[in-house]
C-alpha cells in the first residue's frame, strides 16, 4: 500500500484516521482504540481543539497542575503548569513556600518593546535610499492606520521605524526594523499585519522585499524577578556553605555553555510550564530566551546571584513577549481557566509570574545540586512512574512507595521488588 497521499486534507478525520492505521499499523484495532480513547465526548471541545491546527486525528494530554503559595510583589498566587516531566511542579510549590516566608519574590517589568522587521535587498545608493525612507517614512505610518486603530485604543501601536544598513553583514541587505507596543496581546498577527502594509508601500523598482515578519528576539520585552533575604535565613543546616556553593553554581553557568544550556533548561522548566498553561507561545519564549543568554558573545545562565553585606539575592532577567488577550488565550477553556485563576492579569504581570516560575525552578534545581544532588527527589517522583508502568495494583504501589521511602530508587531495584512481591504472593 502506498504511503503517500494526495487530498488527504480532505478526508474526514475518521478516514485520516484509517488511512494511518491501514498504512502504518496494519489496520490494528488496538491504534485505533489509543487514538479514539482521547477524543473528547463534548462535540463542541472536541470540534474546538480539531480546529486548532490541520490533520487532526486526536487530542495528546499533557498534565495541568497548579502550584500554590507563590507571593510576588505582596501579591498570593497559584500558579497553573502544563508539564509532563515528574518533580518540576513540586519544587515550585516548594520553592514558593519556601520564600513565601522570606519576603516572597519581586517582580518588575523593565521594557515591552516588541521588534518586526522589513527585510529588503538594494543595489543603488545608499544616501538616496535615505532620502526615500526620510520622504516616504510618514506614509508607512499612515497606511497602517486601519490595522493599527484599535490597538492605538488599548495604548499600543506602532513605536519607531527605522531604516538600517546591513550591508556589513550581506550585500546590499537592508531592513526597515520598526518597534510595537502591543498592551496585552502578544501581538504576532499584529505586527506582521503591519509589516506587510508597510512592505508593500515601500517597495519599489530598485527595492526588493524579501520578507516581513515579526523577531521573537526581544531583548527590550524584558522583566526582572528576584528574592532576597540574610545568609543565616538561607538553609538550615551549614547556610554560608551553601549560599556560597549556589552562588558558585550560577557563576559556572555563567563560565561554562555546556552547563548554561541545563541550567537554563531547568529555568525553562518553570518557565514553559506558564506558558504553556496560559495559552502563550513556548517556542517563540524558548528562542527568544536563548537568544537573549547568548547577548554577550557567549551562551550564559538567565540567573544571577550575589552574597553582598550577609545578604543572599538571586534573580533573572528574561525577555518574554505574552499575551493575555488574542491568540489562544481565551479560546482554549484550560488557558482561559488559568488566567482566570491568575486573577485575569494584564501582559506585564504575566510577564512577571512566569518570570518567578523561571526563577523558582532553578533555586530548586540549584539548591538539590548543590546539597543532596537531583536524583534523589527525581527518582521519588519517577518512582511512582515506573509502579505505573508495572501495571502495579494500589495496595502494591503503596507498598513499594514505603518500601523505597529510605532506599535508592532504580528502575531495577523497583522492578526486583516488585516481581519480588508480586512473587511472594
Ligand atoms: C532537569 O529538567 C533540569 C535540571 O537539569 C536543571 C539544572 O541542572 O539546573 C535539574
Amino acid at each position: 500500500m502506498s504511503k503517500t497521499v494526495s487530498g488527504f486534507s480532505k478526508l474526514n478525520k475518521v478516514e485520516k484516521m484509517d488511512w494511518l492505521i491501514a498504512n502504518f499499523f496494519n489496520n490494528d484495532k488496538k491504534t485505533e482504540h489509543v487514538l479514539k480513547q482521547y477524543w473528547n465526548d463534548n462535540n463542541i471541545l472536541q470540534d474546538l481543539h480539531d480546529d486548532f491546527i490541520e490533520n487532526t486525528i486526536s487530542n495528546f494530554y499533557l498534565p495541568f497542575a497548579i502550584a500554590p503559595n507563590f507571593l510576588i510583589n505582596e501579591k498570593p498566587y497559584t500558579i497553573p503548569m502544563v508539564i509532563e516531566e515528574s518533580s518540576v511542579v513540586a519544587a515550585a510549590s516548594l520553592v514558593a513556600k519556601f520564600w513565601s516566608t522570606r519576603g516572597g519574590f519581586k517582580a518588575i517589568v523593565i521594557s515591552t518593546v516588541k521588534i518586526g522587521q522589513v527585510h529588503f535587498m538594494y543595489e543603488g545608493d545608499k544616501n538616496k535610499l535615505q532620502q526615500y525612507f526620510s520622504a516616504i517614512k510618514f506614509q508607512l505610518l499612515k497606511v497602517t492606520e486601519a490595522i493599527t486603530q484599535n490597538m492605538k485604543k488599548r495604548g499600543g501601536g506602532i513605536l519607531d521605524i527605522e531604516l538600517r544598513d546591513k550591508t556589513k553583514e550581506l550585500d546590499n541587505y537592508y531592513q526597515l526594523h520598526v518597534t510595537f507596543e502591543t498592551a496585552d496581546s502578544m501581538g504576532a498577527n499584529f505586527i506582521n499585519s503591519c509589516l506587510e502594509a508597510i512592505a508593500n508601500e515601500f517597495e519599489k523598482d530598485d527595492i526588493q522585499i524579501v520578507m516581513s515578519i515579526l523577531s521573537n528576539y526581544v531583548p527590550e520585552c524584558l522583566v526582572r524577578a528576584e528574592v532576597s533575604c540574610k545568609v543565616e535565613e538561607l538553609y538550615a543546616e551549614n547556610s554560608e556553605l551553601f549560599a556560597q556553593k549556589f552562588v558558585q553554581a550560577v557563576q559556572i553557568a555563567n563560565a561554562e555553555p555546556h552547563r548554561a544550556v541545563t541550567h537554563n533548561k531547568g529555568v525553562m522548566n518553570g518557565v514553559d510550564a506558564v506558558v504553556l498553561a496560559t495559552g502563550n507561545d513556548f517556542r517563540a519564549i524558548e528562542a527568544g530566551a536563548h537568544a537573549y543568554a547568548s547577548k554577550s558573545g557567549k551562551y550564559k545562565s538567565l540567573t544571577n546571584a550575589t552574597i553582598e553585606n550577609g545578604v543572599f539575592k538571586f534573580w533573572i532577567e528574561i525577555p518574554l513577549a505574552l499575551g493575555t488577550v488574542g491568540g489562544l488565550t481565551k479560546l482554549h477553556p484550560l488557558s482561559k481557566l488559568s488566567l482566570e485563576l491568575l486573577g485575569n492579569p494584564s501582559a506585564k504581570e504575566l510577564m512577571g509570574i512566569v518570570a518567578v516560575a523561571g526563577l523558582a525552578q532553578n533555586f530548586a534545581a540549584l539548591r538539590a545540586l548543590t546539597t543532596t544532588g537531583i536524583q534523589k527527589g527525581h527518582m521519588k517522583m519517577h518512582l511512582t512512574n515506573i509502579i505505573k508502568q508495572l501495571g502495579a495494583s494500589e495496595e502494591e504501589k503503596q507498598f513499594l512507595i514505603d518500601y523505597f521511602e529510605h532506599k535508592t530508587v532504580t528502575h531495577n531495584a523497583v522492578v526486583e521488588a516488585y516481581n519480588k512481591l508480586v512473587g511472594d504472593k
